[in-house]
């Protein structure tokens, strides 16, 4: 077996291997946000089934919405949905509604959430935790419900093909499954 030569570097590195989600949410008025958000893991709470766990930091309108109303929908991004994850994250709800790309929004179908027609695999969310450190608040959400690509057939809950939902995967670059996509802002138009 090689041992890999490593060099040691300063602990200056977030590198993570992250999924790529676009969360859904509800403004006061009840129009639809959303913002991409790949700082998304999951744990298991006694007898609850799974928690997402998301992360959210600063004071985007993406979070103070979830504080608010508690719910939201995870869609997650397939390497087609790029577009709409490079335009949902170059912009701020706080500057105007994000309709300067073409999608479409339908409603969650366990929650009152929206969520987008194009994501292969929609996760409807409800907070149960919020643990707040710094100006990050980590939100532990019980998945009330999820909506999968009908092309999927998964014998069982590890039995998911990958490569029909053809995930973005991101570490400060967007990546497919073993091949590198580009760098945040590539697909803006
Ligand atoms: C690839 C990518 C990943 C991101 N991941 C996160 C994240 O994990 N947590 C977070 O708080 N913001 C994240 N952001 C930033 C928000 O998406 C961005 O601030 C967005 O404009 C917020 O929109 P809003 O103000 O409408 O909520 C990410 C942005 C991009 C482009």
């Amino acid at each position: 077996m090689n041992k890999i030569k490593r060099r040691s570097v300063d602990p200056v590195f977030s590198m993570c291997v992250q999924p790529s989600f676009i969360i859904g949410t509800n403004n006061e008025d009840g129009s639809p946000n959303f913002a991409p958000i790949t700082w998304v893991s999951a744990t298991q709470e006694e007898d609850e089934g799974y928690l997402l766990v998301i992360s959210m930091f600063g004071t985007k309108k993406t979070k103070t919405n979830v504080l608010r109303t508690g719910i939201f929908s995870a869609n997650l991004v397939s390497a087609d949905m790029l577009p709409l994850m490079d335009y949902f994250g170059s912009r701020h709800a706080r500057d105007g509604r994000k309709d300067g790309i073409p999608y479409s929004v339908s409603r969650g179908e366990k929650l009152d959430v929206p969520v987008l027609d194009q994501s292969r695999w929609v996760y409807e969310c409800e907070v149960a935790h919020t643990l707040e450190t710094g100006n990050s608040a980590t939100f532990f959400c019980r998945i009330r419900g999820i909506q999968m690509d009908e092309r999927l057939h998964c014998g069982d809950i590890f039995d998911v093909d990958l490569t029909v939902l053809d995930p973005v995967v991101y570490s400060g670059k967007y990546h497919s499954l073993g091949k590198v996509l580009g760098n945040i802002g590539d697909f803006l138009k």
